[in-house]
């Protein structure tokens, strides 16, 4: 529980809080600086049946901060692996594996909000890892090494997992997204800390690729062992939002025509990753 009347319950000792408010309490951004609080402290808010509609997600989201649209019209962005997705259906399977959102972008986004129009027949729940409280539990060997290291990623390093062997034009069409150099180690405004990882994670800068291969693997299984993850199994109508710039998450797998039916909107990025 906090001050303004809030009632959280703390999911696990290290990630996630759930927060049960009604919809009218959502919509009209009373709670809005709280839920930013706890979401910077708990890096994972879920909102059991909220129930909101996708007009209504969007609205919600502006009550948090800078809605950052992926679609011109402004609304949701469904998020699907049915064939019918096309050619994103490719890209949404790498969201299989752990990662966080816009490596790309000079500043990635705040947070996701994602809601469950329909959830899987089987599979498709959403796993989180705290990648804050994971930097704070290595030993100080560790931190010293890897302070000051600087790793390229790259969407062709995160789609070889789905598409091991792709031809040369579709490898072509991966590369032509920007990479990014970035610091292993983000130090935040808020003076935390937190793991730069995930699957777009290509390489450290000047390393030999196998001892970057074994430590970037190395950090990844110790950022997301037990007692650092959430798993969020989806009901309709259920809402979660994550910090993506303390988080690593990943959907367990699901198949085509499964009926998952998700709908996500994003809050803006604040400060670039340094
Ligand atoms: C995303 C994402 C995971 C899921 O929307 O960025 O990774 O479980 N979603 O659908
Ligand atoms: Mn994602």
């Amino acid at each position: 529980m906090t001050g303004g009347g809030l009632q959280a319950r703390a999911i696990r000792p290290l990630i996630g809080s759930e927060i049960v408010l009604p919809k009218a309490a959502l919509l009209s951004g009373e709670h809005a600086a709280e839920l930013r609080a706890l979401l910077e402290d708990r890096v994972v808010l879920v909102f059991p049946q909220a129930q909101l509609s996708a007009d209504e997600q969007v609205a919600f989201t502006r009550t948090l901060g800078t809605h950052q649209p992926d679609r011109a019209d402004g609304g949701t962005t469904a998020i699907s692996i049915d064939p019918e997705g096309g050619a994103s259906a490719n890209l949404t399977r790498g969201a299989f594996f752990w990662h966080f959102d816009g490596y790309m972008n000079p500043v990635p986004i705040r947070a996701s909000i994602l809601c469950c129009e329909a959830p899987a027949d089987e599979g498709g729940d959403t796993a989180f890892a705290n990648t804050a409280a994971a930097w704070e539990a290595l030993d100080a060997g560790m931190k010293a090494r890897i302070a000051p290291l600087r790793c390229l990623h790259a969407l062709a390093q995160a789609q070889r997992a789905v598409e091991p062997e792709p031809s040369l034009a579709t490898l072509r069409q991966w590369l032509a997204v920007p990479s990014a150099e970035l610091p292993l180690v983000w130090s935040h405004n808020s003076g935390r800390k937190s793991l730069v990882i995930g699957n777009s994670a290509a390489g450290i800068v000047g390393m030999d690729p196998l001892a970057s291969l074994e430590l970037l693997v190395t950090l990844r299984d110790f950022a997301t062992q037990d007692r650092f993850t959430l798993r969020h199994r989806w009901q309709a109508g259920d809402m979660v939002i994550w910090d993506n710039t303390q988080t690593l998450h990943r959907a367990l797998p699901y198949a085509p025509g499964s009926g998952r039916r998700m709908r996500r909107t994003k809050l803006a990025g604040e400060e670039p990753i340094a």
